[in-house]
């Protein structure tokens, strides 16, 4: 569906809970997930009827996030049914790779086509500090599991925090030349939460390119600008929401676990789709499209998102 600016609506990203098994400083507090009554979150079939209403509206790319999807005991069965929905021609999910290497062939069974696994660090005591509790070998042995198990695209997204990791921007895109990876440097966001991470760790993506001279660009593909380094296998990405925001492009819609349709992921703006009938679900997703703002405001350490949520409750 065309939306009130011309832009195209055809994707929409799915949060299928709030709740993860990692904690990272830029996404969610340590303690105090509040977890929400279980009478609130969409059930599985509401999130189908959802993306049918969705679909009939024009939407033909699904991805599935969180919090942690694969967390979710009846993720398989999500998967399953949201790439079988009828005018849908992609599905993806999001994770943070910790349990791929159970998982990633029952996913790729279960209709996902694509991966994108969060890794933005490749020493194991930086993992622990980022991810408050996570293993760094985890979640390689996880994107490992992702790259033998047939998907048709492997993506590491990585978030750029001045001070932590700029100075891991030449080993982690080195990852596009052992495997057969994009990797994506995003611009971290200042969401309402995360407010210990001072003005110097925002810094913007183009410090990626002074830290890899070689690179070469190539076509730019949705809201990443692409490069390539020598004898690559995959694509260096960058990912600006702050420095360069990519609104007027924005082709996308979000539902969050609780049954929330967020036109922009900056804008306190949501609809409940929850106990609706499928077509009631597509008459508010279209009045949602059509509320869709042209651009969020100016995002920095001072000017916060206006999202009244953190990402895991938003789906990242
Ligand atoms: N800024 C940028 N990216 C974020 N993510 C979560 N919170 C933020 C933030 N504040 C990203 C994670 C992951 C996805 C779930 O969302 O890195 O790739
Ligand atoms: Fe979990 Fe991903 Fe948020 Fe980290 S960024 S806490 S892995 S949902």
């Amino acid at each position: 569906m065309i939306d009130s600016l011309g832009r195209n609506i055809t994707y929409l990203r799915l949060s299928v809970t709030e709740l993860c098994n990692l904690r990272c400083r830029y996404c969610m507090p340590e303690e105090g997930v509040c977890k929400l009554a279980h009478s609130q979150m969409l059930t599985e079939e509401e999130m189908i009827r959802a993306v049918r209403a969705a679909a009939s509206l024009g939407i033909n790319k699904v991805r599935i996030t969180g919090g942690e999807p694969l967390i979710k005991p009846n993720i398989l069965s999500i998967c399953r049914n949201v790439s079988g929905v009828p005018g849908i021609l992609e599905t993806s999910i999001t994770t943070n790779a910790i349990l791929l290497p159970d998982m990633a062939v029952s996913l790729r069974e279960a209709g996902v086509q694509r991966v994108n696994i969060s890794l933005d660090t490749l020493n194991p005591e930086k993992y622990r500090k980022i991810t408050r509790r996570g293993e760094l070998e985890n979640a390689l042995r996880g994107a490992k599991a992702a790259l033998n198990a047939g998907f048709e695209k492997v993506k590491i997204n990585a978030v750029l925090i001045g001070g932590f990791n700029d100075d891991e921007i030449p080993a982690l895109a080195a990852l596009t030349q052992k495997w057969p990876v994009d990797v994506r440097f995003i611009e971290l966001m200042p969401m309402a939460g995360n407010t210990d991470f001072g003005p110097e760790c925002y810094i913007p993506v183009n410090k990626v390119l002074e830290s890899l001279p070689e690179a070469v660009p190539e076509q730019e593909e949705g809201v990443a600008r692409l490069y390539r380094l020598p004898g690559a296998l995959g694509r260096v990405g960058l990912i600006s929401p702050l420095s360069q925001h990519f609104c007027a492009a924005c082709n996308r819609i979000r539902l969050t676990a609780d049954g929330k349709i967020k036109p922009c992921l900056h804008s306190a703006e949501e609809i409940s789709m929850k106990g609706l009938s499928e077509a009631e679900m597509m008459e508010k997703m279209r009045f949602a499209i059509l509320s869709k703002p042209a651009c969020h405001g100016t995002l920095n350490a001072q000017s916060r998102s206006q999202a009244a949520r953190s990402m895991n409750q938003i789906g990242g």
